[in-house]
């Protein structure tokens, strides 16, 4: 049966998970959410399984992710399942999502989470960085486990450790609104030299670097951490405590990944 693993990622680790997943996958294609949302039109879901891979946002699915969901005919769907890329909880973003999948009368069955370095630098710093080595070589073994799951069509919805799960989706309705206005708490201080990469791995064209000017940010933000964690220079800041923490993003995923993923490429 032919796989298709639609992915959103901000810093890299829920397309590096669709791509893990597709080692272990035969017959597997990987489609970006950001792309075909900036295309417009219709989308629809091919034959065969589909896959949603993204990461978790305080408790719930990012805002693309959801307009994707509420979009795509799945009318040719033969099983459905996510992946949720998270740095402690992420039940919540595959309950709402398949929340909205349930009312459109195309529920998963199946869906998994799996532990991958944090890129919310508000919160507590990044990990240092033999620590992002162990979560991602754990995290490479739980999706080859859960390759194995998918093959055998099973039906399984893995629940996460319980408290923090009901701690983190409970914040999901209040919070959810902020993710939009994360954009306007984004400033570049001295270090910023107008490079543009800010720009480029913005996956909701939501960042203007023109001339001599410093970034500007718009009201269309997706909260995916993409613009401060790849800045080459650390020059971005939100708020007083992102200038002395760390930035992260997987190793393995380019700006130019990004690029393509955003309908840049
Ligand atoms: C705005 C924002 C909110 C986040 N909220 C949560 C959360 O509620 N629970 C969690 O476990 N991780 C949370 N994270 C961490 C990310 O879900 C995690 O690092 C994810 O793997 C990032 O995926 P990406 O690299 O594909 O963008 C959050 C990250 C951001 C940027
Ligand atoms: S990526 Fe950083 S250095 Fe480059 S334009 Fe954006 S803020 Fe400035
Ligand atoms: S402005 Fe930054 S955080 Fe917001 S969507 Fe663009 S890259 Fe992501």
């Amino acid at each position: 049966m032919k796989t298709t693993l639609y992915y959103f990622t901000g810093t890299g680790n829920s397309l590096w998970a669709a791509r893990e997943l597709a080692r272990h996958i035969p017959d597997t294609k990987l489609v970006p959410m950001a792309r075909l949302i900036h295309d417009g039109g219709e989308i629809t879901a091919p034959e065969g399984r589909i896959g949603f891979i993204f990461p978790v946002y305080i408790g719930g699915p990012p805002l693309l992710v959801a307009e994707f969901a509420e979009k795509i005919d799945l009318t040719a769907a033969d099983g459905i399942f996510s992946l949720v890329t998270m740095a402690g909880a992420g039940d919540g973003a595959w309950k709402r999502l398949n929340n909205i999948l349930k009312k459109r009368s195309h529920p998963m069955n199946a869906a998994y989470s799996v532990k991958t370095p944090t890129n919310y630098m508000l919160l507590g710093d990044v990990l240092p960085e033999d620590q992002e080595i162990d979560v991602i070589a754990t995290a490479r073994s739980d999706i080859e486990r859960i390759a194995g799951k998918i093959n055998r069509g099973e039906s399984v919805f893995e629940k996460g450790p319980f408290l923090m799960n009901v701690f983190n989706g409970a914040l999901y309705p209040f919070l959810k609104g902020q993710l939009r206005a994360q954009g306007a708490r984004f400033r570049a201080d001295e270090k910023c030299n107008n490079c543009g990469t800010c720009e480029l791995v913005c996956p909701a064209y939501n960042i203007t670097v023109a001339g001599v000017n410093p970034p500007d940010w718009g009201n269309a933000c997706e909260s995916c951490f993409a613009c401060i964690n790849y800045c080459p220079r650390s020059a971005i800041q939100s708020g007083k405590k992102t200038a002395s923490r760390g930035r992260y993003h997987h190793p393995n995923v380019s700006i130019k990944d990004l690029m393509v993923q955003n309908g840049r490429e």
